[in-house]
């Protein structure tokens, strides 16, 4: 099954499939909450989805990567342990959703991989992308939301979030780590204009999901063209 999907992008039909990405405390859970109540009159369906997460499997593996249960493989150990997630997750919900058509939100993304366990350079590139291109399958994103903000505004934002909780796996790493973190995202936003939108998320609520709609429209122009160009195309 994932072999046909090898063949590319067409074997995951017409839908959309955006993904935000950003460090921690970055407001992605806010923005996206809001993109999918102003999309609801849009799409046809919409599926708002996470990762490390998404299928009971994946949540299991969740649970044993954010408690530190998988620290001692090492960052590219726990980089396969989030692809072995992923698959299951594009197999069984994102995949499936984009054949049917459905505008996918998902909170976290391969991304996230490439920065989070990247983000020390202990994992070769040509490993980290050999997983990547292994684990997508052809499914990538159409879009990406990148939010960008100083880290120590991100952690001072998680830390309040989560209250007297613990900090997970990573939001326990060094300061360091969150700045080469930072840097990674904006590397890749860098490196891919055309699918990444880096977002400046140190701005208020209201002017985030404003930046995020305006891509989003953009986006969708894009694609009512793409859906006329082969008439036009046709035409003497
Ligand atoms: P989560 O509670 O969802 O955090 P956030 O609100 O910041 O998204 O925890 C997900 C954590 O897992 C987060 O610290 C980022 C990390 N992560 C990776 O390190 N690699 C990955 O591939 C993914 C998907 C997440």
């Amino acid at each position: 099954m994932r072999q046909a999907n090898l063949k590319g992008k067409a074997s995951v039909g017409k839908g959309l499939f955006i993904t935000f990405e950003g460090g921690e405390g970055a407001g992605k859970s806010t923005q996206i909450r809001r993109l999918a109540d102003r999309l609801r009159d849009y799409a046809r369906e919409l599926v708002v989805t996470r990762e490390p997460g998404g299928t009971e499997l994946a949540e299991r593996l969740r649970e044993i990567i954010l408690s530190g249960g998988a620290k001692k493989f090492g960052p590219l150990g726990e980089a396969v342990l989030f692809s072995a997630a992923r698959i299951d997750h594009i197999d069984k919900v994102i995949a499936p959703a984009l054949s049917r058509g459905a505008v996918v939100l998902c909170d976290r993304f391969a991304d996230s991989t490439r920065a989070y366990q990247g983000a020390r350079g202990e994992v070769a590139e040509a490993a980290m992308d050999a997983l990547e291109q292994a684990a997508l399958a052809g499914c990538r994103p159409d879009l990406t939301f990148i939010l960008d903000l100083a880290p120590d505004i991100g952690l001072a934002r998680a830390k309040n979030r989560r209250g007297e909780g613990a900090a997970d796996r990573f939001e326990g790493e060094a300061d360091s780590f969150h700045g080469l973190l930072r840097e990674k995202f904006r590397d890749i936003a860098g490196a891919e204009p055309n699918r990444c939108r880096l977002i400046d998320a140190e701005r208020s609520q209201d002017e985030v999901a404003a930046a995020i709609w305006q891509a989003m429209a953009e986006k969708f122009r894009q694609r009512e063209h793409e859906a006329e160009a082969p008439a036009e195309a046709s035409q003497p």
